[in-house]
């Protein structure tokens, strides 16, 4: 049996990639380390939660006994996903972002490198790159130009894990992965957020003039995409993986509006996000070339089922929305939903 462990498992991707480890892999069990944050839920994962192949740990990878006692048991693979993720948050407050997405892989990568794996995954992110103009695509050798704090955590992290290979020769792969879209994702991200809020008949907050755009990608694409980098990737490389399907975040919301049956009056145009990214595309074609992994499912597929699967997850909606998450709500979008100004309103032209 070999052991891997996943940080994060109780995390939108962490979760969904937990569950395709066991179905996938007979004879992989998995460790799953989640401190259980605000996005941490343990429901995300009740369906595996009696198999004996998966153990939870409910701990802080920056809890280095913790996680040296964890290292100590064998683990042959690291999936590094744990980390603060929300753009919108790291703008509130940076301290938990370095704290846990510089500090925890550091911990992560001291570990691994003292007790030895064979693989460490480090999973990162597109936004590690900046923001593109209106052609052009990311390749793993665009220099590193981070915009938000969170950015800029991942950033240092990635720069942390290229250290630990050419100083130690940690068998170490970075994966920079686009935007995720699919069950189980926090309803504070873009597209759950606009399927719970058009769900309720409530209104869609869309930044700016809504016209950036995001390369998006199904969760289960991107976890097919994690495990073929795993068996196959070449230690010290990065890996851009990526939907090829670039979408303004209008087109997005109108598209969740005509397949929800609710009126495009319900987006509106709030206070962009301070130093938005405009633009985001990834070139996959090293992932394409060198590892035959290609994306799968298409996005309008994808977004219906997803949909479906909040409409029929409503307690999961539900639970999650409580304690942190009301408040951060509140502090977020009160203020720019009084003062924003309906979708079916003239577009003003963008100012920049
Ligand atoms: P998420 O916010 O849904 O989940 C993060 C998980 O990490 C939660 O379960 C949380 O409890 C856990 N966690 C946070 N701090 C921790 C700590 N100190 N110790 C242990 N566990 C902790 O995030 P996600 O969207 O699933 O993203 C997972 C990874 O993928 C992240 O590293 C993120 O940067 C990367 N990524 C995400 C996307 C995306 O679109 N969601 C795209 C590219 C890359
Ligand atoms: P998000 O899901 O936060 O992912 P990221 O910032 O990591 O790309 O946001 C996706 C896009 O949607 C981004 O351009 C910001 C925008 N957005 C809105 O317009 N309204 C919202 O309420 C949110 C959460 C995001």
């Amino acid at each position: 049996m070999l052991r891997v462990l996943v940080t994060g498992g109780c995390g939108f991707i962490g979760s969904n990639l937990v569950r395709h480890l066991l179905a996938h892999y007979a004879n992989v069990s998995v460790v799953n380390l989640d401190l259980l944050t605000y996005a941490g839920n343990m429901a995300s994962l009740r369906d595996i939660w009696e198999d004996p192949r998966h153990q939870f740990i409910r701990g802080d990878i920056t809890d280095r006994d913790l996680v040296r006692r964890i290292f100590a048991e064998g683990i042959d693979t690291v999936f590094h996903l744990a980390a603060e993720t929300h753009v919108d948050r790291s703008i509130f407050d940076a301290t938990p972002f370095v704290r846990t997405n510089v500090l925890g892989t550091q911990v992560l990568l001291d570990a691994a490198r003292e007790f030895g794996v064979r693989r460490f995954l480090h999973v990162s992110t597109d936004e590690v790159y900046g923001s593109l103009g209106p052609t052009g695509a990311f390749t793993e050798t665009t220099p590193l130009a981070p915009n938000s704090p969170y950015a800029a955590s991942k950033a240092a992290a990635d720069l942390l894990v290229r250290s630990y290979v050419h100083t130690f020769d940690l068998p170490a792969i970075i994966t920079r992965c686009s935007n995720n879209y699919g069950p189980y994702q926090f309803p504070e991200k873009f597209i759950p957020l606009s399927i719970t809020h058009l769900l309720e008949d409530r209104p869609v907050p869309l930044y700016g003039d809504g016209l950036q755009v995001r390369d998006w990608l199904h969760v289960q694409d991107h976890c097919a995409a994690l495990v073929r980098i795993w068996e196959f990737g070449k230690p010290g490389e990065v890996y851009n993986i990526g939907g090829r399907c670039e979408k303004t975040n209008l087109e997005v919301a109108q598209f969740l509006c005509r397949e929800l049956g609710k009126p495009t009056s319900l987006i509106r145009f709030v206070a962009d996000r301070p130093g938005h990214d405009r633009r985001y595309a990834m070139d996959i074609s090293k992932l394409e070339r060198e590892l035959g992994w290609r994306p799968t499912i298409p996005f309008e597929e994808g977004l219906r089922q997803t949909i479906r699967w909040y409409q029929e997850h409503q307690d999961w909606v539900h639970q999650v929305r409580s304690g942190e998450y009301q408040r951060f709500y509140d502090w977020q979008y009160r203020d720019r939903l009084a003062t924003g100004r309906s979708a079916a309103a003239p577009v003003e032209t963008p100012s920049a």
